[in-house]
Formats: structure tokens, C-alpha cells, sequence
């Protein structure tokens, strides 16, 4: 699927923490497109993540998010995808043909920044082991659907939002 709505359309992956929502809002920004979050558009229409785990199972909040990418490359932009979006088969087709920058991230980086809570897969004790270890098995599925990674461990956000805003301009 290509997005006619928007030319400038592009998607953010990466695990938890790795900085897509606030990477993302700087990139639409420089763009002058619109910025979407596929987990706050689940979030409006749905309640809250924890609360569609625990009632429905993580299967039902995949078909849910499925369906907010599916609706979010329809209208174009720069689209944020929550960190387990590609353990999805249908959901990593989807993405077949559009930009997709992978963000990663070390485990040292992502420590600060996941205390906030609100994600049921990091809940309990050593939450940066469980980052680590769902990190690791989705790291394929990211690679496979990837045009192109950056790292924000080390960076200012606004840096490697520059970095991709000029990526994407060189696409075209
Ligand atoms: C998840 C990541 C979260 C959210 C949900 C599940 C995951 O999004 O979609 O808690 O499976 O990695 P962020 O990557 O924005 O934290």
C-alpha cells in the first residue's frame, strides 16, 4: 500500500523506550506532516494498554493495533508503532513498501527511561532484563521490515530527528 494522501509518509519501529513518539513528533514537525501514535489511537478508542492485556490478552491488543496502522497508512504522516507491532504477520506486511526507520537503543540508555510504568510487558522485577530479552527476540522482525536504523542512546532527540528528516527529503 502506497500512502497517495501524503508523500512524506513515513514509519517509526523500535522497542520500548527507544524514544519513537518524541523522535517521531520532532521528524512530522520538520516535515509539516501529521504525527500519529498507533498506541495512543488504540488508547482512545480502547482504554488504556494494561487494561487490554489483562481483559482481552495480548492477541486482541495486536488485531487492535493491526487495525490503527492499517487505518494510520491510509491518511499518511509520520506514524509511530508501539514496540511489539511487528510480532504481527499481517501488521509487518502492511509495512511492505513504505519507509520504515528502526530505532534502536542500548539497555544502559532505555534504564532511565522506563519507570514510568504503563507498559504490562515490563512489569515486575528487572524490568530492563525483560526489555533485553523481548529486544532480542524481535530483533529480526525489526531488521526484516527496516530501510534504515539510527540509534538514540547517545543523542539529543532533535539530532536524529534532523538526521531522518534528511533521509526521507533524499527519498523523495
Ligand atoms: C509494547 C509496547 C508499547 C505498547 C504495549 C506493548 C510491546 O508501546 O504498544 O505496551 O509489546 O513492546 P511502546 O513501544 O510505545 O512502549
Amino acid at each position: 500500500m502506497t500512502s497517495e494522501a501524503d508523500p512524506l509518509t513515513l514509519v517509526l519501529v523500535g522497542p520500548m523506550a527507544a524514544g519513537k513518539t518524541s523522535v517521531g513528533r520532532r521528524v512530522a514537525r520538520k516535515l509539516g506532516v501529521p504525527f500519529v501514535d498507533t498506541d495512543k489511537r488504540v488508547v482512545a478508542a480502547h482504554g488504556p494498554v494494561p487494561a487490554i492485556f489483562e481483559q482481552h490478552g495480548e492477541a486482541h491488543f495486536r488485531a487492535l493495533e493491526r487495525a490503527a496502522v492499517a487505518e494510520a497508512l491510509g491518511t499518511g504522516g509520520v506514524i509511530s508503532l508501539g514496540g511489539g507491532a511487528v510480532t504481527d504477520a499481517a501488521t509487518r506486511t502492511l509495512l511492505i513498501e513504505h519507509p520504515v526507520v528502526f530505532l534502536t537503543v542500548t539497555p544502559a540508555a532505555v534504564a532511565d527511561r522506563i519507570h514510568s510504568g504503563g507498559r504490562p510487558l515490563l512489569a515486575g522485577d528487572d524490568p530492563v532484563g525483560r526489555w533485553t530479552q523481548i529486544f532480542e527476540q524481535r530483533r529480526d522482525w525489526y531488521d526484516e521490515v527496516a530501510s534504515v536504523t539510527f540509534d538514540t542512546s547517545r543523542r539529543p532527540m532533535q539530532r536524529i530527528a534532523d538526521d531522518i528528516v534528511a533521509w526521507r527529503r533524499e527519498l523523495g
